[in-house]
């Protein structure tokens, strides 16, 4: 059995096939990021057209590197949401067509659970149960994963997400888009501990996080010190911003850690990248005696792998295969808390 996934959720088109046992056969990703970057963030309209231009031969691409013929393909998966409606719908309606005119099955796929599935895809015997921390570009949430397929969400951004963040930031001092892999590499170089950030604190228990705070704290600093791509000390303020950031997403993991006490902590989504937040993450993990899961950066970053790999486990427990010509794109994070 064969499935190919697609994934148009907001600037990549992605595609890839992979066999019953989750063997990778091909994964394609065609990012837009020079479209985007005169811009310093993703344009939506832009998005959708570059998708529509793109995706036929982005899964063709696909195919033939799997060297699977389009009539051997058994399944069909593609993200719903959350994302932006017009590049959603163009990899949706994509698949929607391919599943119709075969008659063979499709799912439609979380995005925000399918960057959570890339570190199955790599370690299928991830012990359970699992606190999961998705920090991408346009999302930061932590969920607790009793079993396979269940999501339980546990705190998220009341804000701006992590990487929208860093990619703001990156916009304001004129560093590139996106804003994550330009800060990190000014970063290296930098003293973190030159410029101080408070955390955000949340006045209830909640695990929720927020980035606003830090965002405009950084801006304030950047008015007052003249920061700009020149300044001597701009690897030192990128560094201390960086480092912020990775200490509000592995507090608030190590609190849901002493509250959910799991076996397993998964990080994933793009700013899973960050080397500082992997060596946090790492840390975090050794020091309450927890298994760490990190897909390789490659998995981490919008792709199709993690998206045929949830839609192939999700037809797989599904009662019976359809083709759901109804299946609607989302615009807004749909998990709720329990
Ligand atoms: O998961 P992703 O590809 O798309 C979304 O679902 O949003 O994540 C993109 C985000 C961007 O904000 C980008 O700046 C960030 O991931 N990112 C990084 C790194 N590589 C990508 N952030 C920090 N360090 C990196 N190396
Ligand atoms: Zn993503």
């Amino acid at each position: 059995m064969h499935v190919l996934g697609i994934e148009t959720s907001c600037d990549e088109t992605a595609a890839a096939v992979l066999d019953d046992r989750r063997k990778t056969l091909s994964s394609v990703v065609l990012t837009q990021d020079a479209i985007h970057a005169p811009y310093g963030g993703v344009v939506p309209e832009l998005a959708s057209r570059q998708h529509l231009a793109t995706i036929g031969r982005v899964v063709g691409e696909a195919l033939r590197r799997a060297e699977i013929p389009l009539e051997c393909i058994d399944a069909y998966a593609a993200t719903q949401g959350p994302g932006l409606v017009g590049s959603l719908l163009v990899g949706l309606s994509f698949a929607k067509a391919l599943a119709y005119y075969f008659e063979k099955p499709l799912a439609g796929v979380d995005h925000v659970e399918a960057h959570i599935e890339a570190a199955f895809l790599e370690n299928p015997n991830l012990p359970f149960p699992a606190v999961a921390l998705v920090v991408s570009g346009g999302h930061t949430a932590l969920f607790f994963l009793k079993k396979r397929l269940h999501y339980r969400l546990l705190g998220r951004t009341r804000d701006d997400a992590a990487g929208e963040a860093l990619d703001k930031i990156a916009k304001f001092l004129g560093l590139g888009y996106p804003g994550g892999p330009v800060i990190e590499k000014w970063a290296a170089t930098g003293d973190a501990e030159r410029f101080v950030f408070a955390l955000p604190r949340m006045k209830d228990t909640s695990l929720d996080f927020s980035f606003s705070g830090l965002k405009t704290a950084a801006l304030r600093l950047i008015g007052e010190t003249d920061m700009s791509d020149s300044h001597p000390r701009l690897a030192d303020f990128l560094a201390s911003f960086e480092e912020a950031v990775v200490r509000a997403l592995v507090t608030n993991l190590g609190r849901a850690a002493k509250r959910f006490n799991p076996a397993s902590f998964i990080l994933c989504g793009g700013v899973a990248r960050n080397k500082r937040l992997r060596r946090g993450f790492e840390e975090l993990a050794r020091s309450s005696g927890v298994a760490a899961f990190i897909p390789s950066p490659a998995l981490c970053t919008d792709n199709a792998a993690m998206v045929a790999a949830l839609g192939l486990e999700k037809l797989k427990t599904a009662k019976k295969a359809s083709w759901p010509l109804d299946l609607d794109a989302y615009p807004r994070f749909n998990a709720t808390r329990e």
